[in-house]
């Protein structure tokens, strides 16, 4: 399998923008946004995030005993491209403040989800981090979603005609 193929099917895949933070034993705070973020399960609640085994955060964030994922909302895209630039100094913009369990987090975002390390598996070249959900913020902005290597407003699909978006309540409440 090619991986210029892969990347271009799974650039069809719509998926969250997040930025996904925590705090080391010094102090220092380290972020990086991240599309890869999904639960896992609800009982016990974990959820996951892939990191790239090159990127600069990824020494911190496997030492890491906690992290905060942030959600990002429609509007936040100039957050998403700093917290995936390299080089810069992410939390420069003084817009990241303490939320759950003390990590830096945006008030901005639709959702925050906060674990603690629930452990960390060997994938290739990245490292899959599970967190255990132990907090949890959401409000009703409209989520950030990125596909085609572009920012998009998600638009809820109407059946026809339906004035209301239908929303799924089955499916084991999926
Ligand atoms: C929309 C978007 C989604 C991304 N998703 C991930 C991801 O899920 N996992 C990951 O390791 N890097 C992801 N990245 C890349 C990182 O944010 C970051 O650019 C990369 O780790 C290089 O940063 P470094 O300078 O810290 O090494 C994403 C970047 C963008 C713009």
């Amino acid at each position: 399998m090619e991986g210029t193929a892969l990347r271009h099917a799974m650039a069809r895949v719509p998926g969250p923008v997040t930025v996904v933070t925590t705090i080391d034993g010094t102090g220092e705070r380290w972020g990086f946004t991240a599309n890869s973020f999904t639960s896992v399960s609800l009982d016990p609640p974990l959820v996951l995030v892939c990191l790239n085994k090159n990127a600069s955060t990824h020494q911190a964030f496997t030492s890491a005993d906690r992290f905060l994922i942030n959600v990002l909302a429609h509007g936040q895209d100039a957050v998403a491209r700093r917290f995936a630039r390299s080089g810069v100094d992410r939390f420069a913009a003084g817009d990241m403040e303490s939320c759950e369990l003390g990590l830096p987090g945006s008030h901005g975002a639709c959702a925050r989800v906060a674990c603690t390390m629930h452990s960390i598996v060997d994938a290739g070249d990245h490292s899959i981090l599970i967190g255990r959900v132990v907090d949890t913020y959401a409000d009703d902005r409209t989520p950030l979603v990125y596909y085609d290597r572009t920012f998009a407003c998600p638009a809820p699909a109407t059946a026809a005609g339906a004035e209301e978006p239908v929303k799924i309540l089955h499916l084991a409440d999926w």
